[in-house]
C-alpha cells in the first residue's frame, strides 16, 4: 500500500512538472482553450496541423495528383486542395474534398461540429476523424487556414453507383 501512494505522489509531482514545463506544452494551444489533455506535443497549433495532416493521410485522397506521383509528396502549396483520382466503390465514385475551400466556408466551430459528427460516402476514414479530440480538431483548422498557395477549385461531385468516372486528369 505504501509503494502505491508513493507511486501515485510520484504519478502527481510528475504531472504537476509537465505541467510547469513550458517545453511540454504548445504556446498556442488549443488544448488549453479547450481546457484537454495535449495529446500532440508541437510548439504550435500549426505545428499540430501540420503532423495530423502527415500522419492522419489527409493527402492521400485530398491532395491533387498524390496517387500520379506515386505516393511522392507534393510541395506544401498543392495539400488540400482537393482532387480528381476517383475512388470507386459499391457507393459511386468519390473525390477527396477540397479542403482548403471547406475550411474557408465554415467557422471553426462549424469545423470542430462537422469533424465531430461528419458521415459521408466512403473511402473518408470518419470514425478516425472523430475519435481526434477536439483541439486536435482546431488545430487542423489552423493549420490549412494558413496554407501557401492559392485555394484551388473544388473537386468534381460524386457519381452514382454504376456511372463510368472520366480517366483522371493527366
Ligand atoms: C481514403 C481517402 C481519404 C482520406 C485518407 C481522408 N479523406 Fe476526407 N474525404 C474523402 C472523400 C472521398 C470525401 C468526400 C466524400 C463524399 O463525397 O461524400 C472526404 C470528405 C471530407 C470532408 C468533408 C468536406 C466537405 O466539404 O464536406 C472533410 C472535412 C474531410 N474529408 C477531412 C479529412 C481529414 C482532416 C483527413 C485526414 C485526417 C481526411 N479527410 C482523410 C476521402 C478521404
Amino acid at each position: 500500500m505504501k509503494t502505491m501512494m508513493t507511486a501515485l505522489a510520484c504519478a502527481g509531482a510528475a504531472m504537476l512538472l509537465a505541467a510547469c514545463d513550458g517545453s511540454v506544452t504548445r504556446t498556442i494551444s488549443a488544448s488549453a482553450e479547450t481546457g484537454e489533455t495535449p495529446m500532440v506535443l508541437a510548439a504550435s497549433d500549426i505545428e499540430a496541423g501540420r503532423y495530423l495532416v502527415l500522419v492522419g493521410g489527409c493527402n492521400d485522397c485530398h491532395t491533387p495528383q498524390y496517387a500520379a506521383t506515386n505516393g511522392a509528396q507534393p510541395p506544401e502549396a498543392e495539400w488540400l486542395k482537393g482532387s480528381t483520382e476517383g475512388h470507386t466503390g459499391p457507393w459511386g465514385t468519390t473525390y477527396g474534398k477540397n479542403l482548403r475551400l471547406t475550411t474557408q466556408r465554415l467557422s471553426e466551430d462549424q469545423w470542430v461540429e462537422l469533424l465531430a459528427t461528419g458521415s459521408s460516402l466512403p473511402p473518408m476514414p470518419w470514425p478516425s476523424a472523430r475519435a481526434m479530440s477536439e483541439a486536435d480538431k482546431r488545430a487542423i483548422y489552423r493549420y490549412i487556414r494558413q496554407l501557401p498557395g492559392d485555394a484551388g477549385e473544388q473537386a468534381p461531385e460524386p457519381l452514382p453507383p454504376g456511372a463510368t468516372p472520366p480517366a483522371p486528369a493527366a
